[in-house]
């Protein structure tokens, strides 16, 4: 112990062990785990460089902005190319060489849902939970192509266990026991502004998950890589557990992935404006690079095409295609971690006196790993656009922008639009919103197209019906 110590104190950190007399033999056991599972070789850089320097991530001096495939073929070349690379990817699916992947380790604060964000009940008519909509999806997918596709969900420690229990207590949507793989993230401690690693409680190092960045490493470490070799799996679709919109396995953004030779790619918006708060896809020194919207200098921000669209017009939106190998050759050495973001938080600690602190202002640091930034690591990379509408429609806060009541309005809009187009008269408010709330089982229709197919199972919609296809 005494070792223990002055290690600590070797990297400015012996605050840890002020309250170790007050603890009873099992506290003092974790909170000695705890420590011993700090980097102590990395704290003092960490610190240094990200804790009390905000400059941390260099934004590089000339970047362009990053080409893209559009959401429909432009030309008639594009059209075959599209055709065969759907065609790839549905051979792919087929093959069982897909798995669907969903960070959920996040703390969802924004939201302030009470649980795994997994578990927020969002779907309009059935009030079905993300990742029961998600796992719907992926059955659904399964047996449309006649395969089995495995599901990969990242939680973190605070919400692991409630996430396990709510998969089994939902025997697993149907999925089978075998193929759901839950597995955690890693975590970082968090700092006050001079470094100090604070305390959550006498026998609790503060910490928060390492972003879903720490998916990369996570996915090995946790052996979830070798699960997928033994399946031969080899193409990982990964998402956001707050879209309930995300095509879990789009043929054509696989097919173009693998065409293409890419490692990772992504799906991107149009932005709805200049400074629309997502990441940017750029281009630095030829390799597909995303920069936060805070970092992009305003007149890149601003710039504009002589058609008069945005320069750099494509937003991040935490929909890829990874593929597993990538992973592996990531972590070859054993030691993988992405560049470290900073975000100045209000962090609840105990003081020197071990009083509980609840700051009303920020107080320290927590450092997060993003995903995103493997990307220009790839040797290629696809970015595929995609319309909002179709795909995009996160849960982010409780109101407002982003909330759960525009989602849910999203879900709705997005089946009234693929009935219209199946010929489906749908009642609509003057405003153009749909009259009426709608929702589709995955098993009824996964696109557009299947819907089509099943025209003469649809009942006649009247205004303010609630209709569920299933
Ligand atoms: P967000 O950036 O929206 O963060 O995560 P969040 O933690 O869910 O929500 P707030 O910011 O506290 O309100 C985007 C996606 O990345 C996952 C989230 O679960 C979500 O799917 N994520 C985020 C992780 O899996 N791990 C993390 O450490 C952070």
């Amino acid at each position: 112990m005494e070792n223990l110590k002055t290690k600590l104190q070797s990297v400015s950190q012996g605050q840890l062990m002020v309250f170790l007399e007050d603890l009873l033999p099992e506290q003092k056991e974790s909170l000695l785990r705890q420590i011993e599972d700090l980097d102590f070789q990395k704290i003092p850089e960490w610190v240094a460089k990200y804790v009390k320097n905000d400059g941390l991530l260099k934004i590089p001096d000339h970047f362009d902005p990053a080409p893209s495939y559009p959401s429909r073929p432009k030309t008639d070349e594009q059209g075959e190319k599209y055709a065969k690379a759907t065609k790839a990817g549905e051979d792919l699916i087929r093959q069982g060489k897909m798995a669907g992947f969903v960070v959920a380790g996040g703390q969802g604060t924004r939201l302030g849902f009470d649980g795994p964000k997994g578990n927020y009940p969002i779907s309009p008519v059935k009030n079905k939970t993300l990742f029961r909509i998600f796992s719907e999806n992926l059955l659904a997918a399964a047996q449309k192509y006649n395969t089995v596709i495995p599901f990969y969900i990242m939680t973190s420690p605070l919400n692991h266990d409630t996430t396990v229990e709510i998969f089994e207590a939902a025997d697993y949507y149907g999925l089978g026991t075998e193929n759901v793989f839950i597995f955690q993230q890693g975590t970082l401690p968090n700092f006050d502004f001079d470094g100090r690693i604070l305390l959550a409680e006498k026998d609790k190092i503060a910490s928060s998950p390492d972003g879903h960045g720490g998916s990369l490493r996570a996915l090995h470490s946790s052996g979830a890589i070798a699960d997928m070799k033994k399946r031969g799996v080899e193409y990982l679709s990964y998402w956001q557990v707050d879209n309930p919109l995300v095509s879990v396995v789009d043929p054509l953004f696989i097919g173009l992935h693998v065409t293409d030779d890419a490692e990772m790619s992504s799906k991107a918006l149009l932005k709805a404006g200049p400074t629309e708060k997502v990441g940017n896809f750029c281009l630095v020194d030829g390799k597909v690079t995303v920069i936060e919207y805070s970092d992009v200098p305003d007149e890149a921000t601003h710039r504009k095409n002589p058609d008069g669209s945005l320069a750099f017009e494509l937003g991040s939106i935490g929909i890829h295609m990874i593929d597993v190998s990538f992973i592996e050759k990531l972590n070859k050495d054993g030691d993988f971690a992405l560049p470290f973001h900073r975000a100045v938080k209000k962090i609840p600690h105990i003081d020197k006196k071990g009083d509980r602190v609840q700051p009303e202002t920020p107080n320290g640091v927590k450092l997060e790993t993003f995903v995103f930034d493997a990307i220009p690591m790839a040797k290629q990379s696809v970015i595929l656009q995609t319309l909002r509408e179709n795909e995009f429609a996160p849960v982010k806060n409780a109101a407002g922008t982003d909330s759960a009541e525009v989602t849910r309005q999203m879900m709705t809009g997005r089946t009234a639009a693929w009935l219209e187009a199946a010929g489906v008269k749908v009642p609509r408010k003057s405003d153009g919103s749909p009259n009426c709330t709608l929702e589709i089982a995955p098993s009824f229709a996964l696109t557009a197209e299947d819907l089509k197919a099943k025209r003469d199972q649809i009942p006649e919609i009247n205004p303010g019906d609630k209709l569920y296809l299933g």
